[in-house]
């Protein structure tokens, strides 16, 4: 292939298009299962690399908002679908197809593009820093007792996920929370459908999706956990079964803990997993026996990269009062790094970014980073000490400890669906 043609599928090609990306990850590439990936495929963002008539390289993005430090929303790229033939890696194509997502979710007015990373050691050098962590938990049924004991006001539904309003009742319930979340994200309904067909090869040894809603003490759902169960088959025939959590999502606190309680509670149920769980869960502070509540690894599953840097971190609040200024280096779109500035009024209150002009104040503390890490701070995965103790950080001791006062965050940030 001498020249790479960059295109986008025609709405026929989407099939053989998608195939492409499949492969690159082993997995199967039945119709069927390229028929669920194109549940959620967006045509219009979809881009790839076409070698005469074959299809050789594809990548996507989904049109998603995420939630910010302190609840503003963001329009965001959810870049997903990367994959290449075997023989067409290494000559730029990643690189290629990047390049053109970013511009268009920049066209887009999306200043943030966000994936899940097959490797870790792809997209630091696009950009990209994590910037949501999972962690997988783990807990013996019998040890889910709460000191004190919840007084749950609310109801269980047990949740048929054929049945019609089913979804909407989830994706409802979703999009309530997700905006109370830092790091949280829209689902689109192509990814709902996804999720919710529950085909064969996303069960691996473990049952159909179940799933329970939780109502509030007027009947409005405001919670729902999904699960799938291994059953044990030892010889002695006690019960032994594994619930293994997808979702647990509740508005508050306490639908979360009725959740638990909920899921903990299933018959033959002896343990319960959830592999992409909190890093910091309410739960363990709940536990009459903390310790039974088993947390990791620690996984990243978000990266965030800024096309738009003042946008972002114009669009946060901030721990305190004060003004520093930001110098970013930034490989992969040298015009979107330089110099930025930072005020904020004090905590709570969104904060404003900028381009200085010429009359910058030269007695400003000054922090220097890579966008990269600059996108895990805005976010709130990791604090400048920490960045600053591994080299990746430099400015002085004020500027660090500004730094850190400024871009605190209540929680870490987490995020439970892959994309
Ligand atoms: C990962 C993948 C998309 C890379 O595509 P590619 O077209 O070969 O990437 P590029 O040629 O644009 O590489 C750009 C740079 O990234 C580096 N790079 C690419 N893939 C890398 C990897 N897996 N690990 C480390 N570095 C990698 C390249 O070495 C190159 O570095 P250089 O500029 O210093 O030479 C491709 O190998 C692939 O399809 N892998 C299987 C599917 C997959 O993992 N997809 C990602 C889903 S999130």
């Amino acid at each position: 292939m001498d020249t790479p043609e960059f295109r986008r599928p025609r709405p026929d090609e989407i099939v053989e298009f998608l195939a492409v990306s499949v492969r690159s990850y082993g997995s199967d590439d039945s119709p069927d299962h390229l028929a669920w990936e194109a549940l959620s495929n967006e045509p219009e963002r979809s881009i790839g690399v076409v070698d005469g008539s074959r299809w050789v390289a594809g990548a996507g993005a989904f049109s998603l908002e995420v939630t910010m430090p302190g609840g503003a929303i963001l329009p965001a790229a959810g870049v997903t679908m990367i994959g290449l033939e075997p023989t067409y890696r290494r000559r730029g194509i990643l690189t290629g197809m990047l390049t053109r997502l970013h511009e268009d979710a920049r066209d887009r007015g999306e200043p943030i593009a966000l994936l899940t990373a097959s490797e870790t050691s792809i997209y630091r050098r696009f950009g990209y820093g994590v910037s949501a962590d999972v962690a997988r938990l783990a807990i013996a049924a019998d040890a889910v007792r709460f000191d004190p004991p919840p007084a749950d006001p609310g109801t269980f539904t047990m949740l048929d996920l054929a049945a019609p309003g089913s979804v909407d009742t989830i994706a409802t319930i979703h999009d309530r929370v997700r905006r109370t979340r830092p790091g949280w994200l829209s689902v689109t309904p192509g990814m709902w459908a996804q999720i919710t067909a529950d085909p064969t090869w996303e069960r691996g040894a473990r049952s159909p999706l179940r799933g329970v809603v939780h109502n509030d003490r007027d009947g409005q759902p405001d919670g729902y956990a999904l699960w799938r169960v291994e059953q044990r088959s030892e010889p002695d025939r006690l019960a032994g079964n594994t619930l293994h959590l997808e979702h647990l999502t509740g508005a508050s606190s306490e639908v979360d803990t009725a959740l638990w309680a909920f899921v903990a509670s299933v018959d033959l149920v002896t343990t319960v997993v959830w592999d992409v769980g909190p890093c910091d869960p309410d739960i363990r502070w709940r536990l009459v026996e903390p310790r039974q509540l088993r947390i990791g690894p620690v996984v990243d599953m978000v990266w965030a990269r800024l096309l738009d840097v003042p946008a972002v971190l114009s669009a946060r609040t901030y721990g305190c009062a004060g003004t520093l200024a930001i110098d970013v280096a930034d490989r992969f779109h040298p015009d979107s790094g330089g110099r930025f500035v930072v005020e904020s009024d004090g905590r709570g209150v969104m904060g404003r970014c900028h381009r200085p002009g010429a009359d910058v104040d030269d007695d400003l503390p000054v922090v220097t980073l890579d966008t990269a890490d600059l996108a895990s701070i805005a976010m709130g995965a990791v604090t400048p000490t920490v960045l600053a103790a591994t080299g990746r950080l430099s400015g002085d001791r004020g500027a660090v400890g500004q730094a850190d006062a400024l871009f605190t965050v209540p929680r870490r940030p987490w995020w439970p669906i892959e994309f």
